[in-house]
């Protein structure tokens, strides 16, 4: 008999990379986390590229209207159920180009309110992870609710290699962190929108 597995809401995952390099291992740990979510039931995420978003200016502003890029990243995070950052750690805080974004989806009417989140990060010594609390700290304002475990900071530096030179995360138990980020990102989203 064949087993009948039941269909879960699915949960839509905006996911941010705070690095515009090519080559960069946080982008990397997103299109990682985007082959794992292929298999698990109810998880859809989206990569949503922060680069074309011109820097904050509120000049740029209409009543209520913004310029055509941050109209349409606006719209991506408002229609997304969680968010995954990937936030690598730029003296001791989030990246510019990541504050950016962020900043760009809190003007009125905020669109980040009442989100679920998750935090991952590649770098040096800390593996970003000053980087986390940082963007923890915004995300209180925001009314962002980040999951608290489990954590996930990678040191991309300590040898041996995790991540080839196109970016590419290569390490299988990385890999088995990363998923057990999602499960926990799925399961806490669900709860704080009632489904389960
Ligand atoms: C301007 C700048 C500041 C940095 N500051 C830090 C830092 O404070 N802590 C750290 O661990 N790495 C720091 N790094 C190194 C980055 O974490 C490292 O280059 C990382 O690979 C960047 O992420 P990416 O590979 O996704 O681009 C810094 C890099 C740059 C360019």
């Amino acid at each position: 008999m064949e087993a009948v597995v039941a269909a879960k809401p699915i949960i839509k995952v905006a996911a941010l990379c705070g690095s515009l390099r090519k080559g960069s291992y946080n982008r990397g740990l997103i299109r990682s986390a985007i082959e794992i979510s292929k298999g698990i039931n109810g998880l859809h995420i989206e990569y949503i590229d922060i680069a074309p978003l011109p820097m904050l200016n509120t000049d740029l502003e209409g009543e209520g209207t913004f310029p055509p890029a941050v109209e349409t990243f606006r719209q991506k995070i408002k229609a997304a159920d969680s968010i995954l950052f990937a936030s690598p750690e730029y003296n001791y805080s989030v990246t510019a180009p990541l504050k950016n974004a962020i900043d760009w989806a809190s003007r009125p009417p905020n669109v980040w309110g009442d989100k679920a989140a998750a935090i991952v990060s590649a770098g040096g010594g800390f593996g970003g992870g000053r980087s986390q609390y940082h963007l923890r700290q915004i995300g209180i304002y925001l009314d962002l609710h980040f999951i608290n475990k489990p954590e996930f900071f990678l040191n991309a530096f300590q040898p041996p290699a995790k991540f080839d030179g196109d970016g590419n995360l290569i390490d299988e138990s990385v890999n088995e962190k990363l998923k057990e980020v999602l499960i926990s990102l799925q399961a806490f989203t669900l709860r704080l929108q009632g489904k389960q």
